[in-house]
């Protein structure tokens, strides 16, 4: 047994000293062959001699070819970890695992998505349902069938941007009430959101291309108390309960009567003069509306004797510039990250 244990000692001491040695995954693998290897391997080889033992003295002697074995698989592995750890590419990975890691570049919802969903969801709730319309149009759906005549003045107040004689980017979503009307007949209720462009210089408070959302009701016997009604439960949703809001005359060719919808002032409540958010006014003007004009009705081929409805548009940015005090209409499409991330946080 002492000779059996000198041995050991002497073969744990030789496979030290031949591991330290090793520099690469194939050493090392040969290394361990000549102890390990199943057939031939030094640890192998000592559990055959000790068959020939007495039984009460195979025991301990099994305990010392074990500790050997378990001598050389602990080494070997270690050391291949080891070797994997410095092989380049994996070098990269290593560091400080118990370091904070580095963020990953995450993007959010755009402000105006957020808001014209905010927006779509009260109407959605009201029985509305969305459409869309091409941004390109032509003059007769952008203008003419909305009731302004060739040549009329009132089409200045768009400064359109025309592609030939007859097209042009749309310059208000109301197109997609004619686009929708000649579709389908009443009962509509729809709601359009979508870009709309014109001729303008970026400034605070223009931009060349905007978002819009248009509304549309059609049926027998609409009045002028739906467009109140559901126009007032609108903003009262997207806003708060006890807004203020009051509906002032107004024209558009397209809708008679016309009116203009102005809420109070979010940020002086109407009680600082020198207010910059809304002039001193205590108002700010917020939505373009009206009863659809018989003659508009007439050209989708619904008889305005039977049918009435009511319309209006309100600007996307404008209103959210509004709700969360944002100063400067660039901001939406400056893509900086900064500021849209903001408002992903509800
Ligand atoms: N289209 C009008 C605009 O762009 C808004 C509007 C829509 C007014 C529907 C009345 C009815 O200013």
């Amino acid at each position: 047994m002492k000779d059996l244990k000198a041995r050991i000692e002497k073969l744990k001491r030789d496979f030290d000293k031949a591991l330290s040695g090793v520099k690469d995954e194939k050493s090392l693998q040969e290394v361990r062959n000549i102890y390990l290897s199943r057939k031939r391997g030094a640890v192998k080889l000592l559990f055959e001699e000790l068959k020939a033992l007495k039984p009460e003295k195979r025991a301990q002697a099994g305990q010392l070819v074990n500790s050997l074995k378990k001598h050389v698989v602990a080494k070997v592995s270690r050391l291949k970890v080891k070797l994997a750890a410095s092989k380049p590419g994996v070098r990269a990975r290593k560091g400080d695992l118990t370091l904070p890691g580095v963020r990953g570049y995450w993007g959010a919802p755009h402000p105006v998505v957020l808001f014209q969903q905010k927006i779509e969801n009260i109407f959605i709730a009201m029985g509305f349902s969305i459409e869309e319309g091409p941004e390109i149009e032509t003059d007769y759906y952008n203008f003419e069938a909305l009731n302004f005549p060739p040549h009329h003045p009132a089409r200045d107040d768009w400064d359109t941007l025309y592609i030939s004689d007859d097209l042009l980017l749309r310059t208000h979503t109301s197109p997609v009430q004619i686009r929708a009307m000649e579709r389908r007949k009443p009962p509509i209720r729809i709601i359009v959101p979508g870009k709309v462009y014109r001729r303008e210089t970026p400034d605070p408070t223009h931009l060349p291309m905007f978002y819009q959302v248009e509304g549309l009701a059609v049926d027998k016997g609409i009045t002028f108390a739906d467009l109140k009604g559901t126009l007032e439960h609108f903003l009262k949703t997207l806003f708060y309960e006890k807004l203020k809001i009051r509906f002032r005359p107004s024209f558009f060719p397209f809708t008679e009567p016309s009116a203009e919808v102005d809420i109070e002032c979010l940020v002086c409540k109407g009680k600082n003069e020198q207010c910059r958010v809304c002039g001193g006014s205590g108002w700010k003007e917020i939505l373009g509306s009206g009863m659809v004009d018989p003659q508009v009705l007439k050209n989708v081929n619904i008889d305005p004797e039977q049918y009435s409805g009511f319309a209006f548009g309100m600007g996307i940015e404008r209103t959210a510039m509004f709700a969360y005090q944002i100063p400067d209409m660039r901001y939406f499409f400056e893509n900086d990250l900064r500021f849209n991330r903001q408002f992903s946080i509800k």
